[in-house]
């Protein structure tokens, strides 16, 4: 009898336990949200950079230069036509290449390895970022001469380089997050070379992402967001709730926004997630049909039209949420 009632009064005293601890944790989970929140409130104009430097956009570290690269080709497979619309790597022999937002060095290591570049400089608010960025490229062995790695501060727009010393330069998934891309883009134009060309990839709302996932398989169907608008809702879903900025744009307002920075702006298309085709795919006739979703939603489902590959465009260009621009500096 004694040792049943030991065990259970050791298995009762180990559930008890197991809660208080896991209250402890979360208090203390709370505590820091609430703490920087505070933080946020206090110091707001760093909070971007607080938030890149907490969440990177991926972990990943290589054992050997070849894993590394097949790193860049998965990627490529993971967002149909994103290699198509970036351009990557294109052909930039003897140039120097401004990666401006390069997280930790995805692309910085593609330019270098395969774009023929002289110089590659990548940018960046996230120290944690550049840092996984050093370490990948000197597993190619790359020489120091040929890249720069720079930490900037979403605080300021200033990019530390020279008038007209650049020639090419991208920004893919960035601008969307910054305060002032306005001034970043005046910034871009200020470094870029005359005639220099770039490429920039932010939100596109017009989009399978933003009109069937975010207004109607979340705020209708889920019913999260009741009180947001559509880009309110958009805004908490893509890069997490705590993501402080997270933009999209319909594609004649950040051509608009382009333009005023001197630039002549093409609209590519948007390239799609996985998730984008498979949610088209899973609901699209359901939503068109649900009378309670928005005209606006409605209708864009209506008029998508699905190109060889079963990838939506609309009205001529792609809906992914990767919203791409040729640039060329007037
Ligand atoms: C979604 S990640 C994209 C990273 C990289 N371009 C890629 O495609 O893998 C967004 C990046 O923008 C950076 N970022 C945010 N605000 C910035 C700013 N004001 N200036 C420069 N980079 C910024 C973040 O630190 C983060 O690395």
């Amino acid at each position: 009898m004694r040792v049943p009632d030991l065990r259970s009064a050791a298995r009762n005293g180990a559930v008890r336990l197991r809660a208080a601890l896991g209250s402890i944790r979360t208090g203390w989970g709370a505590t820091w949200a609430g703490l920087r929140r505070a933080v946020d409130r206090l110091a707001p104009q760093r909070r971007v950079d607080r938030y890149w430097t907490r969440t990177l956009v991926s972990h990943d570290s290589f054992a050997t230069p070849r894993e590394s690269e097949e790193q860049l080709e998965w990627r490529f497979g993971q967002y149909p036509l994103f290699r198509e619309f970036s351009g990557l790597w294109g052909e930039h022999d003897g140039e120097v290449v401004l990666d401006y937002g390069c997280g930790p060095g995805n692309d910085v290591v593609g330019l270098l390895l395969y774009s023929g570049a002289a110089r590659v400089i990548g940018m960046d608010v996230s120290p944690k970022a550049l840092a996984l960025a050093a370490e990948r490229i000197a597993l190619h062995g790359v020489d120091d001469r040929r890249f720069r790695l720079t930490q900037l501060t979403d605080a300021d727009p200033t990019i530390p380089l020279e008038d007209e010393s650049v020639d090419f330069f991208q920004s893919m998934g960035v601008l969307h997050h910054t305060t002032d891309p306005a001034a970043i883009l005046r910034e871009l134009h200020r470094v870029a070379k005359r005639s220099a060309e770039a490429r920039i990839m932010v939100y596109n709302r017009e989009s399978v992402w933003f009109h069937l996932f975010t207004a109607c398989e979340l705020q209708l169907w889920q019913g999260r967001y009741p009180n947001l608008t559509a880009a309110q809702a958009f805004e908490r879903t893509t890069d997490g709730p705590a993501c402080p900025i997270a933009r999209c744009y319909r594609p004649e307002d950040f051509v608009a926004l382009c333009e005023d920075a001197g630039f002549e702006t093409e609209f590519l298309g948007g390239y799609h997630s996985e998730s984008e085709l498979n949610w088209l795919r899973d609901s699209r006739e359901r939503a068109i049909a649900d009378e309670r979703l928005a005209a606006e939603h409605r209708e864009f489902l209506s008029e998508l039209e699905l190109d060889q590959h079963g990838y939506p465009a609309w009205r001529g260009k792609h809906a992914g949420v990767g919203g791409s621009y040729r640039l060329r500096r007037r």
